[in-house]
């Protein structure tokens, strides 16, 4: 008997040695609001406006991290630039995986959209597909034409009917991504433009946290009848919703192609490639990364455009110098091409201050670490989920000043763009590994769109049938990705020679 006890107790030494060496190992979490047991701070997540909220649990602890717990799962927030450059750029080779919950992933079908998934050789193929594609001069020689072409339709249809612009704004940015990527051409209203708006409605229910089956997966296993077992419908619909929007374009461009009819698109590109086999895991991806591009293209890019007009309705001393600008240089004579921008300061400051002001994705998009980590002696536990405050970066009054202040002029230094604010902004497009690719593409989109509306129309406050101003009360959705709810603006020709010009944008 003595043997044994004498191995149970050498084995409790063992064990109580190993944990109390490993938390002296093991430095402390970043602080956080205090954890309850078992549900940790379920309550301290908030279920709107989440930036804000890690912004100032941030100022609370005196902390540019800090640290959650929801039901056992950890969660770091990084709330300042040097921390999401020190462990998304600089860490990167632990940082830059995602989390995909069972929801989204598994029963939403979403694991096969390339910005969701979690590091690896499926992520890494894909990538190296979009990048081919969408790096800078490759994007420029082929997607240039295409986004003058949109960017011209836009400017006629704000003539047409400006009531409706927030339409006209997403069957441009809609229609600009679609030709890139399958060459089809984009009718009013078209099917391939609302399947996207289909295929989104459903992601906001799938998202991490928001689901008791990402809490505890074998829940996906519950037969559909059982009550509480909604989510699986839900799950399933917004699956068969995802699989059209992969398939229906993709079949479109291939029939088109046998015909001999089909456009140069990105699809086309990437098959006259290399022979890629009908049905194969290649086409899989292709089909897959074409998809990711749309929704990634299709979802970001409103918001700033969006937020031009409603920013000059209430701001037109910022408009006028802007429009000041514009005629100086274009004489209105032409509308701006690409590369205008480098002798238009101003015009470019204005879309800094947009994509500061109100970032599209406000925590950009969730990063797991696949291994420990370690930020200013805080310990980030491998398998944390990570959110990045991109809004917090963009409010930081240390470099922006009157951060709620729309100000383009802020980017200003002796007359040109100051280089380091404006790489700030790009923080926008997140950091690292999984930096958003589609940036080159979405900055030519926005200032193409931007230089031509105002150098052409006047924005200002709708009146009301009783001759009153309309106040702007912008209203967001609480989306992954935000949008501004719809509002009222007045769009009107600056001139009668702003009016000839736009009438040259007749195609
Ligand atoms: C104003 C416009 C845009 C904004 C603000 C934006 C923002 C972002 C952000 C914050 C991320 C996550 C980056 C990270 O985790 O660090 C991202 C990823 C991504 N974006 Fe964009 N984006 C924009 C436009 C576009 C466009 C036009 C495209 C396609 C042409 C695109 C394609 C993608 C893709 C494919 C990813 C996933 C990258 C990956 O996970 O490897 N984005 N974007």
């Amino acid at each position: 008997m003595l043997p044994e006890i004498i191995l149970f107790v050498a084995f409790l030494f063992t064990v109580w040695s190993y944990v109390t060496k490993k938390a002296q190992r093991t430095p402390p979490l970043p602080p956080g609001p205090r954890k309850y047991p078992i549900i940790g701070n379920l309550l301290k997540v908030p279920s709107d406006n989440h930036w804000v909220v890690y912004d100032r649990l941030a100022k609370e602890c005196n902390s540019d991290i800090i640290h959650l717990s929801v039901f056992g799962n950890s969660v770091i927030v990084l709330n300042s630039f040097a921390a999401a450059t020190e462990v998304l750029d600089r860490q990167s080779s632990i940082s830059s995986s995602r989390p995909l919950g069972t929801m989204i992933g598994e029963i939403m079908g979403w694991k096969y959209i390339f910005s969701l998934q979690p590091y690896g050789q499926r992520w890494r193929d894909s990538r190296r597909m979009f990048w081919q594609e969408f790096h800078p001069e490759h994007g420029r020689a082929h997607h240039r034409p295409i986004q003058l072409r949109c960017s011209r339709d836009l400017i006629r249809r704000l003539y047409e009917s400006p009531i409706d612009f927030q339409n006209h704004v997403r069957h441009a940015i809609g229609a600009g991504i679609i030709s890139v990527l399958y060459g089809l051409d984009i009718q009013e209203e078209d099917p391939n433009i609302t399947m996207v708006d289909d295929a989104l409605k459903h992601i906001n229910v799938g998202l991490i946290g928001t689901c008791m089956v990402d809490l505890f997966p074998f829940l996906r296993h519950i037969p559909r009848w059982v009550p509480g077992a909604g989510f699986r419908a839900i799950g399933e619909n917004a699956a068969r919703d995802l699989n059209l929007l992969i398939d229906v374009p993709y079949s479109q461009t291939r029939k088109l192609l046998a015909e001999g009819r089909g456009e140069s698109s990105f699809i086309h590109r990437t098959l006259s490639r290399g022979p890629i086999p009908d049905g194969g895991m290649e086409e899989r991806i292709l089909k897959e990364a074409a998809t990711t591009t749309y929704i990634g293209a299709n979802e970001t890019s409103k918001l700033p455009m969006t937020l031009l007009f409603a920013m000059m309705a209430q701001n037109p001393d910022v408009q006028t110098k802007a429009q000041q600008e514009l005629d100086q240089y274009l004489d209105h004579r032409r509308l701006p091409e690409f590369g205008d921008e480098i002798h238009l300061p101003y015009t470019y400051a204005v879309l800094l201050e947009l994509l500061r002001l109100e970032p599209t994705a406000p925590l950009g998009l969730p990063r797991s670490l696949v291994s420990d980590g370690e930020y200013k002696s805080y310990h980030l536990p491998s398998g944390s989920i990570v959110f990045y405050n991109i809004w917090a970066i963009l409010h930081d009054e240390t470099t922006f000043p009157e951060p709620e202040k729309f100000s383009p002029s802020r980017f200003l230094k002796d007359g040109v763009i100051d280089t380091q604010l404006k790489d700030r902004v790009m923080a926008t497009f997140g950091f690292g590994r999984r930096v958003c690719p589609g940036r080159y593409f979405a900055l030519d989109n926005l200032w193409l769109n931007l230089a031509s509306i105002l150098s052409v129309y006047t924005m200002s406050k709708a009146v009301d049938e009783s001759g009153q101003q309309i106040e702007i009360d912008l209203e967001y959705t609480a989306d992954l990705n935000r949008h501004v709810l719809p509002f009222r603006c007045s769009i009107t020709p600056r001139s009668e020679k702003a009016e000839n010009l736009i009438h040259g944008c007749r195609l």
